[in-house]
């Protein structure tokens, strides 16, 4: 997938910019045009006669070229570009990049580039951790970047730890693997509710359940890389999104989820019910803490909360797709099917607490998709982002 894609490659100065030579000719391998942009510190660790020689470009490191005055103009080279991979990205780089310090022609390449831009971190263990560094990352993060982790192993410093580039082999995977991914949901609003709700009983306790989001966040993220626009209405949950263009409304209860969906929804193509909300809350919770010391156990009201799913299910008009999950410990297909009809969905995801490593807090589930239609089609065990694309197939082929 990268025959013929234009590929602006920056080197930052890093012990770990030996291994930009490795990536620029495994991209050229691949096809890729690769442009190579260098920091002046970039320059101290490798030199530019061996970047342009496998490149088959002149490299790029000053705004204009000494002897000639040629102007090398970062506008131009930021919209040449497919895509633009910063590898290594050292603290340093990283920082003027989220903060838009211009003054060198990698970061001014960088805040002229319209393509999507990949940051590979590399610097040592204390670097990494520190939290401007981390907090500089998150911003890039909610820029769009795609950040390729560093890996753990054996440093510079000869200390242990986090802070390795990412081999070049597995970064040519990343970008494959992005050039590669179908676009069918390209122009589609998604809705997704993931996590659990709380429900207050009192300032210090809720009734609540076990799930941890992963399942909702998984299909929202995948969606998004088929092109999707993603809102995530989730509840509390300690994940965020992979994908920076998801967007997260995060709420605590069934109501306020409720309160969100709805305003959501007719702007929405499709959305999906991935959300354990809580069928009750307590009637009247408590202002105050309840005291242990009194003699009586208290007892708690309930109240039904507003069935979300089934809100917006009868609120769709034609177009409009609703799917729902059916979470079940017995009756499997009997109470699925009835949630399907009752709630009006075109589609509902079984998932049984009964199958081992299904459901709740693991990193796998398995599935049968039931359609409208009557179509019902059972999955094996999958790791959950493979089960998010196995739902949003079905979804695309209804
Ligand atoms: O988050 P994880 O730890 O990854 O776990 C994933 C999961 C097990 C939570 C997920 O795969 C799942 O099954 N989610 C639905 C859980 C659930 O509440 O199922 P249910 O059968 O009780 O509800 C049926 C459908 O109605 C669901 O789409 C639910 O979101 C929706 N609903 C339920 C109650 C309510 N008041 N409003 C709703 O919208």
């Amino acid at each position: 997938m990268l025959k013929g894609k234009h590929i602006v490659l920056g080197i930052t100065g890093g012990i770990a910019a030996y291994k930009s030579v490795t990536l620029l000719r495994l991209l050229v391998k691949k096809g890729a045009e690769v442009q190579v942009v260098i920091t002046p510190a970039g320059k101290e660790f490798i030199t530019p006669v061996t970047l342009s020689a496998l490149s088959g470009k002149p490299v790029i490191c000053d705004f204009f070229t000494a002897n000639t005055g040629q102007w090398n103009s970062h506008v131009d080279i930021g919209l040449w570009a497919d895509a633009m991979v910063i590898a290594p990205a050292t603290a340093c780089t990283i920082a003027k990049m989220a903060n838009g310090v211009a003054d060198n022609m990698l970061v001014t390449t960088y805040l002229s580039a319209k393509a999507p831009v990949f940051v590979a971190p590399a610097m040592d263990l204390d670097m990494m951790a520190h939290p401007s560094t981390r907090r500089n990352i998150d911003t890039l993060r909610s820029y769009g970047n795609h950040i390729i982790e560093p890996v753990e192993g054996e440093l510079a410093s000869h200390l242990v730890g986090k802070g390795r580039m990412e081999e070049p082999e597995r970064i040519v995977e990343i970008l494959d693997n992005f050039f590669s991914t179908p676009q069918p949901l390209k122009g589609k609003k998604i809705l997704v509710t993931a996590g659990p709700t709380y429900e207050r009983i009192d300032p210090v306790r809720f009734i609540g359940n076990f799930s941890t989001g992963k399942m909702g966040y998984a299909i929202a993220d995948e969606a998004a890389r088929m092109g999707a626009e993603v809102t995530v209405v989730s509840g509390p949950v300690s994940i965020k999104p992979d994908e920076a263009s998801v967007k997260v409304i995060r709420v605590e209860s069934a109501r306020q989820m409720c309160d969100q969906c709805t305003a959501l929804f007719p702007d929405s193509d499709i959305a999906i019910m991935c959300a354990a909300v809580a069928d009750y809350a307590p009637a009247e919770p408590h202002t105050s803490k309840i005291k242990r010391e009194k003699s009586e156990v208290p007892v708690i009201t309930l109240v039904k909360n507003p069935d979300i799913a089934a809100t917006l299910g009868q609120a769709k008009h034609s177009g409009q797709i609703v799917v729902g999950f059916a979470l079940e410990t017995d009756n499997e297909r009997e109470n699925a099917l009835d949630k399907l009809a009752r709630k009006n969905l075109d589609m509902i995801v079984l998932n049984s607490l009964r199958d081992h490593n299904a459901g709740f807090g693991t990193d796998t589930n398995k599935i049968t998709i039931i359609t409208a239609d009557g179509s019902d089609t059972d999955f094996p065990l999958k790791s959950k982002p493979e089960v998010a694309k196995d739902i949003l197939n079905a979804i695309t082929a209804l």
